[in-house]
């Protein structure tokens, strides 16, 4: 039996986890989330990766991500479809799975959207303690759609950040964020309203010295929602938007900038998706396990720029997969499926599986296949 996991009990389980308290739900997530990242990535040598596989298409990405351990196998399935919201339906939409390595049995199948969104927000906040410089205390978020509430929340959470300036091209979806979180300490800075060129308007917001700038937009073009004028000595880039072949978010100069330190999660897959994908292949940049386990420095000094250019590992997915499976089974969450007919008394008798007991009633059916209307032929000797 395989465990089903899906939105509602996602709902359930934050609940649970904030003792009614929504806001409170998803922070104690992101922080055990960052703690299980940590934790993964430093048994970095312990698996099986690999870049993901994507379909690229016009409209969007379908991606899949497979990793390994020694004890459980993790997918995702994820897409990234910019035009999505115009159909009312999300960008980001996932879901994947953990299974054992012994058996290949699939244990857990779960709703990984919301997951992705607290995962990747965990992942910034985590890879920014030892990048962003520590007297740090405000952000600048450009992109203000599904993943920036949780960026914000890891943010406060894990790093103490108190005042976010915010920019979207949508003003509706700043005012959702202000709305959302509304509840807590943290402080919000909207943009100038008069501007309407959108360049001139995030130029305006990184004038207000932000320690750290989350690019977190969405369109499936080499975008150029930074430039290397606008970036201080000292600041922080935590670039998680530009993921796929042909879709990034910073001008190149800024990877040229002198000594700035460019961190990876996986190097193969960065290469061919993240902003370095507009860098000769001896671009030097560091994988972010390389620095969890002291093999390499994280920030150097006060004045250095470091970028996370961050495209979404699986190990990240299979960090937070194994999360909730431990949190929905603590909690009693989730519904028990027959998702592939694994326990049968004759394991080689997979028709005795599926096949009708005498006493349950069959629809009926004019299939020419159906019972009694077609004879059963077979042939002996
Ligand atoms: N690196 C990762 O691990 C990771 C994980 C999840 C999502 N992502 C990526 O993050 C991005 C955002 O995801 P989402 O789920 O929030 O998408 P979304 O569609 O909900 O939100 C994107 C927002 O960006 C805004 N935007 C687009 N162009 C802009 C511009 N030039 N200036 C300012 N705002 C602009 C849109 O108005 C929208 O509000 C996507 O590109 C997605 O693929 C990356």
């Amino acid at each position: 039996m395989t465990m089903l996991v899906d939105v509602n009990a996602v709902r359930a389980l934050l609940d649970k986890e904030g003792c009614g308290s929504f806001i409170g739900g998803i922070e104690s997530l992101i922080e055990q989330t960052a703690d299980r990242l940590a934790e993964a990535y430093r048994r970095w040598d312990e698996f099986a990766k690999g870049s993901r596989i994507g379909i690229h298409s016009v409209r969007g990405d379908i991606e899949l991500m497979p990793v390994a351990d020694h004890h459980y196998y993790a997918f995702k399935y994820v897409t990234g479809f910019p035009q999505n919201p115009e159909r009312n339906l999300p960008n980001v939409m996932a879901f994947g799975a953990l299974s054992s390595v012994e058996t290949g049995k699939p244990l857990f199948l779960c709703e990984l959207a919301i997951a992705t969104a607290i995962r990747t927000a965990a992942m910034s906040a985590l890879v920014a303690r030892h990048l962003a410089r520590e007297d740090s205390r405000s952000m600048a978020i450009i992109g203000c759609g599904a993943q920036c509430d949780f960026q914000i929340l890891a943010f406060n959470a894990l790093l103490g950040i108190e005042k976010f300036y915010l920019y979207d091209v949508d003003a509706a979806a700043m005012n959702k964020v202000v709305e959302n979180l509304s509840e807590g300490e943290i402080e919000f800075v909207l943009p100038d309203r008069s501007i309407n060129d959108s360049q001139a308007s995030i130029r305006k917001v990184l004038e207000r010295h932000p320690d750290i700038v989350t690019t977190v937009t969405a369109d499936k073009t080499n975008a150029t929602i930074l430039t290397a004028d606008m970036i201080r000595p000292g600041m922080h880039i935590n670039a998680v938007g530009g993921d796929a072949p042909g879709k990034t978010e910073l001008d190149k100069k800024i990877l040229e900038l002198e000594h700035a330190r460019v961190v990876v999660e996986f190097e193969e897959q960065t290469r061919a998706e993240g902003e370095v994908q507009q860098m000769p292949p001896d671009f030097p940049v560091i994988e972010f396990h390389e620095i969890i386990r002291g093999i390499k420095p994280g920030r150097e000094n006060s004045r250095q720029v470091t970028i996370h250019d961050s495209v979404g590992f699986a190990l990240s997915d299979y960090a937070v997969l194994r999360l909730l499976y431990d949190k929905t089974q603590q909690y009693k969450l989730g519904t028990v499926v027959d998702l592939v007919p694994s326990e049968t008394p004759d394991v080689k008798n997979l028709f005795r599986k599926v096949r009708r007991g005498d006493n349950e009633i069959g629809l009926s059916c004019d299939s020419p296949h159906a019972a009694g209307t077609r004879p059963l032929r077979y042939f002996r000797g």
